[in-house]
């Protein structure tokens, strides 16, 4: 799905093709500067569905080689808010002991399921856990959490595109923006 796809799904473009590619660009650069001298022990989590064209991107924007691992967790039931009851539906297959862990995130609203995602990690006894997030909803500002990497901070609306779903559609959107009522119905 291109640009020229949105048009009948989408109200507004909050982040275009080019804008998410070059915003990911820049937070790769920061991260190789940052774990320059631990590249080695990083390892990048990705959280499913949401996060997997971010991790394909951001990672191959990376100068160097680095391990990726996936958890699937379940914290959204049926409606568009968080429930901020976690469980894991695939859980990761590396051991955190003393790796730099950054998770890598699609979007962060209420902040729920990162907050328990971040303390779940954090109990595993790695170096570091960090989170990168290709955007960021207002509440997620007041969160108690260290979101080190933010691609764009978005008004407070449902969105999709660019592994964003509604009802397991529109993941493959390539620009992020609001979901068109219109488009869902009838
Ligand atoms: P949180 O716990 O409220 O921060 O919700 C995080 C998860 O909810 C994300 O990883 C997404 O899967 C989903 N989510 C939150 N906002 C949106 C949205 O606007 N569109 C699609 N999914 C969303």
């Amino acid at each position: 799905m291109d640009a020229s796809d949105a048009a009948g799904v989408l109200t507004e473009v909050l982040a275009t093709e080019d804008q998410i590619r070059s915003r990911l660009a820049e937070l790769a650069g920061q991260i190789a500067i940052d774990y320059a001298d631990t590249a080695a022990d990083l390892l990048l989590v990705g959280v499913l569905k949401g996060a997997v064209m971010v991790m394909a991107d951001l990672s191959r924007a990376l100068p160097f080689s680095v391990e990726m691992d996936w958890m699937a967790i379940s914290s959204y039931g049926s409606g568009t808010r968080s429930s901020g009851v976690v469980r894991i539906l695939k859980d990761l297959e590396v051991d955190l002991s003393g790796r730099h862990v950054l998770i890598v995130e699609d979007i962060i609203d209420t902040g729920l399921t990162l907050s328990w995602l971040v303390s779940n990690l954090e109990s595993r006894g790695p170096a570091s856990v960090r989170v990168c997030t290709l955007l960021r909803k207002p509440d997620a500002a007041t969160l108690d959490v260290d979101v080190r990497y933010v691609g764009f901070d978005i008004p407070d609306a449902f969105v999709v595109g660019y592994g964003l779903d509604y009802a397991q559609q529109f993941r493959n959107l390539r620009c992020v923006g609001t979901l068109d009522p219109a488009a869902v119905t009838g």
